[in-house]
């Protein structure tokens, strides 16, 4: 008798266990919903919402576009400093290629000056804007190589959130001009021309 009642709460507590570790395996696999790129956030419909921390991503290039080199006002004025968001540039590593769930974060800002202690140049100034793409198979099926664009805006302050851009306005000329099949200009990020395995 008193045996068969030990034997009860032992099954009783692994069944427990058991549902708390289903529970678990469960909200593992629903998050992040409706998508694979866990380093940002959307609202229930569907906008991205302005990334945080992408300044501790991992920083992959600069590119400066200055407004006196483009007619006064350079299409993405000036500075690009580009992030990605760091377990998808791990999986770069391993394999050159980027994978569903990338984040690539372009922040803008101004040139502050073109004189310093170091010489004539362009040096940066405060931040002025905030683009964002996305590579997500789920979430954006029907975009070209299941890139989506986002732009937060070339003043401040930011928008807190925006909706995906047209294919037009943003995809067509990664898609025409970028390192074929991969979206990304990839050629001017020199971090990860050098994390790439074939160049190792
Ligand atoms: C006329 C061509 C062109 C258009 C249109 C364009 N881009 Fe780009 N984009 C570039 C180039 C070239 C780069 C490489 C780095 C740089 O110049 O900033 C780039 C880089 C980026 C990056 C950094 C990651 C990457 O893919 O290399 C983001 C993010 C980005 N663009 C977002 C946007 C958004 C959002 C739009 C639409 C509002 C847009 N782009 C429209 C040419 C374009």
């Amino acid at each position: 008798m008193l045996g068969s009642t030990k034997s009860n709460v032992t099954v009783g507590i692994a069944v427990l266990g058991g549902i708390a570790g289903l529970s678990y395996a469960l909200a593992a696999a629903a998050a992040p919903p409706g998508g694979t790129a866990a380093a940002v956030e959307f609202t229930p419909d569907g906008k991205l919402k302005r990334p945080v921390g992408y300044r501790k991503w991992v920083y992959v290039g600069e590119v400066v576009t200055p407004n006196d080199m483009n007619d006064g006002e350079a299409s993405f004025p000036e500075f690009h400093s580009v992030y990605m968001d760091p377990e998808s540039f791990a999986e770069y590593e391993k394999t050159g290629k980027y994978r569903d769930g990338t984040v690539l974060v372009k922040e803008l800002s101004g040139v502050g000056s073109k004189k310093a202690p170091s010489g004539n140049g362009y040096f940066q100034g405060e931040f002025t804007g905030l683009e964002a793409t996305i590579k997500d198979s789920k979430r954006f099926k029907d975009e070209p190589g299941n890139w989506a664009y986002f732009s937060f805006g070339h003043k401040y302050p930011l928008k807190a959130e925006v909706s995906k851009n047209s294919v037009a306005a943003c995809n067509q000329c990664h898609q025409d001009h970028a390192q074929k099949d991969d979206w990304v200009f990839s050629r001017y990020y020199p971090v990860l021309r050098a994390a790439a395995p074939r160049s190792k």
